[in-house]
């Protein structure tokens, strides 16, 4: 399903592979309504069920709807199929920062824009309890005005996963970039690796090399752990009292977000212009009202997302289905508006709360509001096969009704 010239859900037709990890691959995709180019995520559901990381794909999730930022790549939406799950990313055109290292160290002004927008970026996370915890060259994406975009949430956490003792213990990230604590699995405060991992990115920009190589790994933990590192000469000496307080391996010690920002390095003519942020879950209130979700809010209805459906054939044979929508009523009925259409059904709408599907299959469905912006969705089906009424709830209702779409800007 996943290859060149298909098209996914009859709505993004797949290009070229962009790349690919343990879990996933990224292609790029057009959207064969408006033509705007996208990125495709594809996540296969069985390696993701047997490798345990679902927890970390519904934080991903949950996580990239919280960050909504100039520097950080747009999750626009989420679909699933039987057997894959597929999120739907801003393209972004410029390829990877660190590209523009083939031809060696960065100036100096180019370096503190992108660093500026790499702070930006990740101090807007962090604000809201965010950590990247996976930060490195792939991550770093430019888009096609050369700004950097930060992109792959898929192994950050929020900070109401951390344990008793506040720190995260999950050990993640390539080791060149990777905080000293993290390797040596003390439990870590996810802002402080992150900062590490920022003043790793800071010395590649200006230097054209990693600070920390070696061809053992051992010796190169040795290195990270002790911070043993050397600047070369053209290094420039206002940036390094920056870069050592950042790669200092006592996390308590380690500067923060708030005093990077106010380093004279930093701060030398400024380029970045404040950029358009916005936080929230419901990304804007289609006509329903502000969403008022924390971040817990988002964790518990990650499973209004529905994923737990999507992994689960359960529970579909009966002739009713009931599913929990964090969406404002007026989507949840537009999307079923549009799933209809492409079914090629009759939709018969009773005062917005009740709507009925009919072709081959009669369907009835209420959206009942529990609280703002979150919906329990009731699916009956009124008359014909069950199998029918199976596959189109797991096929097109639940994907379209539980992606996480923004209402278009
Ligand atoms: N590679 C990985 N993610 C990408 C994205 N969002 N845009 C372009 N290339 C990518």
């Amino acid at each position: 399903m996943d290859t060149k010239g298909d098209v996914l859900m009859q709505r993004y037709e797949l290009g070229k592979l962009l790349g690919h990890g343990n879990f996933a691959k990224v292609y790029h995709a057009r959207n064969v309504l408006t033509g705007m180019s996208v990125a495709v995520k594809v996540i296969d559901k069985k390696k993701v069920l047997k490798s345990g990381m679902i927890t970390h794909i519904k934080r991903e999730i949950s996580v990239m709807r919280l960050v909504k930022h100039a520097n950080i790549v747009r999750l626009h939406e989420v679909m699933a199929s039987k057997t894959k799950i597929y999120f739907i990313l801003e393209y972004v055109k410029g390829g990877e920062l660190f590209d523009k290292l083939a031809k060696g160290r960065l100036k100096e002004d180019a370096a503190r824009k992108y660093f500026q927008q790499l702070i930006s970026a990740i101090g807007f996370c962090h604000s809201r309890g965010v950590y990247h915890r996976d930060l490195k060259p792939e991550n770093l994406l430019l888009d096609d005005e050369g700004n950097l975009k930060v992109s792959d949430f898929g192994l950050s956490a929020l900070a109401e996963t951390k344990r008793q003792d506040g720190l995260l213990h999950t050990c993640c990230g390539s080791p060149a970039y990777v905080a000293p604590e993290i390797i040596d699995q003390r439990g870590y405060d996810g802002a402080k690796a992150d900062i590490w991992s920022c003043g790793v990115v800071l010395f590649v920009l200006l230097a054209g090399f990693l600070p920390f190589h070696d061809s053992n790994l051992v010796e190169m933990y040795r290195k990270i752990a002790g911070a043993r590192f050397k600047y070369p000469n053209s290094f420039p000496v206002a940036a390094k009292s920056l870069v050592s307080k950042m790669l200092d391996p006592n996390p308590i010690t380690r500067i923060s977000i708030g005093d990077i920002v106010e380093h004279p390095w930093f701060n030398t003519g400024l380029v970045s212009e404040p950029v358009i942020t916005e936080t929230g879950a419901g990304g804007g209130d289609g006509g329903g009202g502000n969403c008022n979700c924390n971040a817990f809010d988002i964790i518990s209805l990650s499973r209004g997302l529905n994923l737990s459906g999507l992994f689960n054939d359960n529970g579909e044979d009966e002739k009713e289905v009931r599913f929990m929508v964090k969406q404002p009523a007026s989507i949840i009925i537009s999307k079923l508006e549009e799933v209809a259409k492409i079914l090629k059904m009759k939709v018969v709408k009773n005062n917005g709360v009740l709507l009925r599907m009919e072709g081959g299959l009669v369907v009835d469905f209420e959206v009942l509001e529990i609280m703002p912006n979150v919906h329990l969705i009731e699916a009956e089906l009124v008359a014909g096969d069950r199998v029918g009424f199976r596959e189109i709830m797991s096929e097109h209702i639940r994907p379209a009704l539980t992606s996480v779409t923004e209402p278009s800007e």
